[in-house]
């Protein structure tokens, strides 16, 4: 491990899909890879599956203590070098209407994808290069298609992948000051168990009664299309390396099927989408 401290990445919620890729991605490239995961009992499982340079941390990243704590480890295990790369990637994607979804469900968005990367970020900067300026880190954070455009039905996700493309505007041009670039990655539909976690159907259920019933329906049969079609993550986890050792990286990467419907939602009139939109997924007639 020791001439690895040199090339360093931290991954916030590795226990499956992109993160997962990532680790095993980065640990192909020769990194010393620290991976958060909530669940304290995958720890030495991982360990075992990723071997002598996966550095397991056990942190919900809405919680500052527990990533503190984290902080020490990491800060412990390199001796005195800087960590390379921060990527923000945990995340969640719960569907509903608005008018019917629970107040706490929007705030756990928030929290996990919002606070959870700003409580990252400012307790690694100094390891990221805000205190040893000799090699500059980088933050690279895990948006979305929903980062750019609004969906119906996912107003909690939305709102902030939004806020995470906000945030991570303004850090980035904060950084300018220590040299630490700041990436943001947009993938558009990649394999993962992130809508099974969501229980896409069961939600369907749940607004039958409601205004919205047959346009739910719709919309989580397009995103349970989407979710079939979804591409490989080792493949994206690959061009996130590549990405990472850009010396000159853009400011964002958009990367996923379905581009041109993506591109198209983003750049034609909004009202004339909210038409399209509305009609697809039965919202007007
Ligand atoms: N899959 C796609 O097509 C796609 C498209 C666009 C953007 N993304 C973004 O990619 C990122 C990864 O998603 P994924 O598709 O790989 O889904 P995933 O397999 O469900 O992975 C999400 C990861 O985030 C972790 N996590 C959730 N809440 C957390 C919290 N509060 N603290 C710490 N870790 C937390 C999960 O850990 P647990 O196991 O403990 O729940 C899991 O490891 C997300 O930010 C998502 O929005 C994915």
């Amino acid at each position: 491990m020791e001439n690895k401290l040199n090339k360093s990445i931290l991954v916030t919620g590795c226990s499956s899909g992109i993160g997962a890729a990532l680790v095993s991605e980065f640990l192909k490239q020769d990194f010393l890879v620290f991976g958060s995961i909530r669940d304290k009992k995958m720890e030495r499982p991982l360990k075992k599956k990723y071997g002598d340079n996966f550095i397991p941390l056990v942190f919900d990243v809405t919680n500052y203590k527990q990533i503190s704590k984290a902080y020490k480890k990491v800060k412990l295990t390199l001796k005195g070098a800087n960590l390379g790369i921060l990527i923000n990637n945990a995340g969640i994607a719960k569907l509903g209407p608005v008018e019917h979804i629970s107040s706490e469900e929007f705030d756990l968005h928030l929290k996990t994808m919002v606070l959870g990367a700003f409580n990252c970020v400012q307790i690694f900067l100094p390891l990221l290069g805000t205190k040893n300026k000799c090699s500059p880190g980088k933050v690279i954070n895990i948006s979305s298609g929903g980062g750019s455009i609004g969906s119906p039905f996912m107003a909690s996700y939305c709102s902030s992948k939004h806020a995470l493309e906000g945030f991570s505007e303004s850090l980035r041009r904060e950084l300018l000051i220590h040299g630490i670039k700041v990436i943001i990655v947009a993938p558009r539909a990649f394999k993962t168990a992130i809508w099974d976690k969501s229980n896409v159907d069961g939600r369907a259920v749940g607004y039958k009664k409601t205004v919205y019933n047959q346009a739910f329906d719709k919309f989580t049969n397009y995103i349970n299309e989407l979710s079939e079609q979804g591409r490989d993550v080792q493949v994206l986890a690959r061009k996130i390396y590549k990405i990472s050792s850009l010396k000159k990286p853009r400011v964002k990467y958009s990367m996923g099927p379905s581009g041109l419907q993506f591109y198209l939602t983003r750049t034609l009139p909004k009202k004339l989408v909210d038409k399209m939109l509305g009609k697809y997924f039965l919202l007007m007639k």
